[in-house]
């Protein structure tokens, strides 16, 4: 006999079913709550709220456990490369050598972007922050391929259009920073594996040989592996909800990429390297910072902490801190930053106001030093956030498609005013 909820409304008592999902998660079905109550549920924020059934990330908050498909991130980030994961993300299954090489090959053959794509690159200032950039850019492919604005067109060119977007985006994102060095643009090399192509686009020039250090190569495959999914954060919330108006994949995108860019979601990472900064550029006095993130008259936070589900270390922290020392040490890079990071990791660890709240640090935390080392500019971190969460915005995408879920429209409790009479102006 499956579990009912309760609910006692105006005298009368109402049952909704009991969903359990396969990892023991329960939700309170309640699609049926306002046709049989005439109320709603309000939730702001969604802190409470199932927006959807997903078969492919789960994650537990309390216990730090974060899963792809079933695998442990921890197994795929040692072991995978990043093309493999993000098969595995869309398509459901590790893919065998031959599908991994026909998906490789596909995605190889699409990195170029329209040669007249060029032009928008140069009306845009030096400082135009990449994240513009990039959103802009990844829409505009949709003028490029008419064929794509019906989504559903047929399954072949929806993989024609997930496999040009998994192609282009590191060109787009590698142009849209050499554009802001005002330095010649760097076409792919069929030749290279994915992220080798993208340090190669990105730091490669066309007077000298560039070989891409293999340190380097398998840093990137697991920051862009352990930023892939993360079920119904900000962004993949945004994806679904632009994506069930049935607008075009690359339109969908480009919604996820801006949401991305907000200093409370993937903008984090940006952030938390100009706080080492400033703290860095202020003594190092790391108590003065965390008391001023714990004083409620201080807006200073402390970016790369806290977040909305983890309440334990978020599995890919402590993943990426342990790489950060690898990558640091094979490049004999003593960064000062990193100090000043397990500084404040320590001290915020160990402050009853972070303790009272579950605040421990989140993948934002140390990916700013990792991709400092990779030399990657400041400004293109949350860029590398969204090259890394494109395969799981696709195939959260790709499952709402398939699933045939409604047009996302939540209701609202109206607080304004009860209605009144127009007044002309000549009286008001
Ligand atoms: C990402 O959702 C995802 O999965 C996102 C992500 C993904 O992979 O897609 O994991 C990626 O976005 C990681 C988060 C990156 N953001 C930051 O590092 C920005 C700093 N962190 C916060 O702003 C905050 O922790 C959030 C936004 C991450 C979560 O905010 P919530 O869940 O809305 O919690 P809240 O803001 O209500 O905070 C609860 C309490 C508050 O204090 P009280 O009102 O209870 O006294 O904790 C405090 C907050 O003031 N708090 C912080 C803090 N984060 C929360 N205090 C100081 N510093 C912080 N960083």
């Amino acid at each position: 006999m499956s579990e009912t909820a309760k609910i006692e409304l105006d005298g009368k008592t109402y049952e909704f079913p009991v969903v359990v999902g396969t990892e023991n998660e329960k939700a309170i079905d309640i699609s049926k709550l306002r046709d049989t109550t005439g109320y709603v549920t309000l939730d702001t924020g969604y802190k409470n709220t199932g927006a959807t059934k997903s078969a492919i990330t789960f994650l537990d908050g309390e216990l730090g456990i974060l899963h792809y498909r079933g695998y442990p991130i921890e197994q795929l980030a040692e072991k995978a490369t990043f093309i493999e994961v993000a098969y595995l993300l869309i398509y459901g299954k590790l893919p065998t050598q031959s599908e991994l090489n026909d998906f490789s090959n596909s995605i190889t053959k699409h990195t170029l972007v329209h040669e007249d794509m060029k032009q928008f690159f140069e009306a845009y200032p030096a400082k135009a922050h990449p994240m513009g950039v990039l959103s802009s850019m990844v829409c505009s492919l949709s003028t490029f391929y008419p064929e794509s604005l019906d989504p559903n067109r047929s399954p072949e060119a929806k993989d024609l259009t997930i496999h040009r977007l998994l192609a282009k985006l590191p060109t787009l994102a590698a142009w849209s920073y050499k554009n802001a060095m005002r330095h010649p643009f760097m076409y792919p090399k069929n030749n290279l594996d994915y992220c080798s192509n993208f340090m190669y686009m990105m730091f490669g020039m066309p007077t000298e040989d560039y070989t891409v250090d293999p340190v380097i190569v398998d840093a990137l495959n697991k920051l862009l592996i352990l930023h892939a999914d993360h079920e119904q954060n900000c962004s993949t919330s945004t994806v679904r909800i632009v994506g069930s108006s049935q607008a075009n994949l690359y339109a969908t995108i480009s919604a996820g990429i801006s949401a991305l860019w907000g200093p409370l979601h993937g903008g984090a990472n940006q952030a938390v390297i100009e706080m080492l900064e400033q703290i860095h550029n202020d003594g190092g006095d790391v108590d003065k910072w965390v008391a001023k993130a714990k004083d409620k008259e201080d807006s200073f936070r402390l970016m790369g902490f806290g977040h909305r589900v983890y309440k334990n270390f978020d599995p890919r922290a402590t993943i990426i801190k342990k790489a950060c020392d690898d990558v640091l040490e094979k490049l004999g890079i003593n960064d000062p930053m990193l100090e000043i990071a397990k500084k404040l990791e320590k001290v915020a660890l160990e402050d009853d106001y972070f303790k009272a709240r579950n605040l421990y640090p989140n993948v934002d935390f140390y990916s700013g030093i990792i991709y400092k080392a990779l030399k990657i500019p400041t400004e293109m971190f949350t860029v590398m956030f969204a090259i890394g969460r494109l395969p799981g915005w696709i195939a959260q995408w790709k499952e709402m498609t398939e699933n045939n879920e409604p047009i996302g429209r939540p209701r609202q409790i109206y607080t304004g005013e009860t209605p009144r009479d127009y007044v002309e102006i000549s009286k008001r």
